[in-house]
């Protein structure tokens, strides 16, 4: 295999947070290095820490001990925000609640981090966007007005706007029947083939973790094993 450089690096990343008087240990010495362009899939039972894990890496959350590092930079360390901007320029974020603003357009809400980027194609670039999720004619929509299958890929359309390069997914399709979520799927791992996003994405769809390069399964906050194609 080609040498690949590192996007994203844990370095005995822990996470810890009391409760009931006591430390809850909800991540444990984690290591993990993930190259760029790579798909990796995150796998685990309900409470191993997959959300935890997916809110360190977009620096959304801090480790109580341990480094992460994105391109060599340490990003444990910085403000908040040094830390929004460093979102805001390479993390796109996929969440299962979809997320989208309720008071703007489908377009609007496609816009947004590209207009915080200041880029003055943003409207252009939405269009192009929404097109591809196949909602070229629902731009001028709100999220009211849209199923939960359009919700997402408008939200979809989003995370990658700022051509992010990093893409973090959370059970995506965790709020959607099968045939919807399949389809907001095919059309994540498109988008990360075209756009050229490295994916970390947690789902529990072994036939969706089978396409990614590599497969993390966690347990009780740790990393149980991983399986390389
Ligand atoms: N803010 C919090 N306060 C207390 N416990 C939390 C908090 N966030 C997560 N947990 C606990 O940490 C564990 C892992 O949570 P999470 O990362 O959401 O797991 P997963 O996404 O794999 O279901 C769970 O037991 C959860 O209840
Ligand atoms: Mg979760």
């Amino acid at each position: 295999m080609m040498a690949q450089k590192q996007l994203l690096s844990l370095c005995g990343v822990g996470r810890q947070l009391p409760s009931g008087g006591k430390m809850l240990t909800i991540l444990d010495a984690v290591d993990l290095v993930i190259a760029e362009g790579e798909f990796v899939a995150v796998l685990g039972p309900s409470g191993s820490g997959k959300s935890t894990l997916l809110a360190l890496m977009a620096g959304l959350d801090r480790p109580s001990t341990g480094s992460i590092s994105i391109r060599g930079e340490r990003i444990d360390g910085l403000s908040e925000d040094r830390l929004a901007l460093m979102r805001r320029h390479t993390i796109g974020f996929v969440f299962q609640s979809f997320q989208l603003l309720g008071n703007f357009t489908a377009r609007e809400n496609v816009m947004l981090p590209m207009e915080l980027l200041g880029r003055s194609d943003a409207r252009t670039r939405a269009d192009e966007l929404l097109e591809s999720v196949g909602l070229a004619e629902r731009g001028h929509h709100y999220p009211t007005q849209l199923s939960g299958g359009e919700q997402q890929r408008v939200a979809l359309a989003r995370a990658f706007a700022p051509k992010p390069a990093l893409l973090l997914a959370d059970e995506p399709t965790g709020n959607l029947d099968g045939a919807t979520g399949r389809v907001v799927l095919d059309l994540l791992a498109g988008m990360r083939a075209s756009e050229g996003a490295t994916l970390v994405l947690v789902t529990h769809d072994p036939a969706v973790a089978a396409l990614a390069d590599r497969r993390i399964h966690l347990r009780d906050g740790r990393i149980e094993h991983e399986e390389t194609n």
